[in-house]
């Protein structure tokens, strides 16, 4: 089904962020790493400044700069005043206070914007979808899913979220996934049977607790490779 864009809530992150989420290492940022679901996030922007080449997948690249431009500023002060009324659901530490939380994704969003359509034209905004992928397997060395798996489980299957997270380890040795609460901030009812099956196919699972924290109690990432990869 084609995407619509008012389904969208068209937030991203920025590097600091994705280095938190993920504990991404000196040496990670160095290596091969599609960015699946990354959405607006200016990740890929910061690291192509850096010299680092990342590929990011998403449906929403369908759309202009523009177009992704208007859905924000038609939906960021509704977000945010939820975001105030529920203060105590989120943790002020990595940002300070709605408010810089809001300066900040409009800067990340503003990042992403200005380097989209060169981005597109160089290959490293792909539009694409899960829970299926055009790359070759073990094309990349980590997948990073942030803020897409997990989090929407109301909206897609526990069948989605096997094929996704198997698609994801074809095409890379190693995947990376946060967080692992649902938009409720209760716990993905997916992560323990998701987790018995990968371990069950050959899968080295491992929940780390990040230096990352917006969401209350959401502070962990899983990281899956093949059973016996260092
Ligand atoms: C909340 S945003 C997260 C953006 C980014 N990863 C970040 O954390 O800043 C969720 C993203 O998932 C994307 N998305 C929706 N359906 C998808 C699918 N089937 N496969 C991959 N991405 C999808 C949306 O277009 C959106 O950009």
């Amino acid at each position: 089904m084609a995407m619509q864009l008012d389904q969208v809530v068209p937030f991203g992150r920025s590097l600091d962020e994705y280095r938190a989420m993920f504990s991404l290492s000196p040496d990670d940022l160095d290596s091969e790493i599609i960015g699946v679901a990354d959405g607006p996030a200016s990740f890929n922007a910061e690291m192509q400044a850096l010299g680092k080449r990342v590929m990011s997948v998403d449906p929403l690249y369908v759309f202009s700069a523009a177009e992704i431009e208007r859905r924000f500023y038609a939906v960021v002060d509704e977000i945010m005043r939820q975001v105030e009324e529920t203060a105590n659901d989120w943790v002020w530490t990595f940002h300070q206070s709605p408010e810089q939380l809001r300066a900040r994704r409009i800067q990340t969003l503003m990042q992403f914007l200005a380097d989209y359509e060169q981005g597109k034209a160089g290959g490293r905004y792909v539009i694409g979808e899960l829970p299926r992928l055009d790359y070759s397997d073990k094309r990349f060395e980590i997948a990073l899913c942030s803020h897409f798996l997990f989090l929407y489980s109301d909206h897609f299957s526990y069948e989605f979220h096997r094929a996704a997270l198997f698609e994801l380890l074809r095409v890379a040795a190693e995947v990376r996934v946060f967080p692992l609460l649902t938009l409720a901030l209760k716990p993905s009812p997916y992560l323990m049977p998701l987790l018995e099956d990968l371990a069950s196919s050959g899968y080295q699972c491992e929940m780390r607790t990040v230096l990352y924290e917006l969401q209350r109690g959401g502070n962990q990432m899983l990281c899956i490779k093949r059973a016996g990869l260092t």
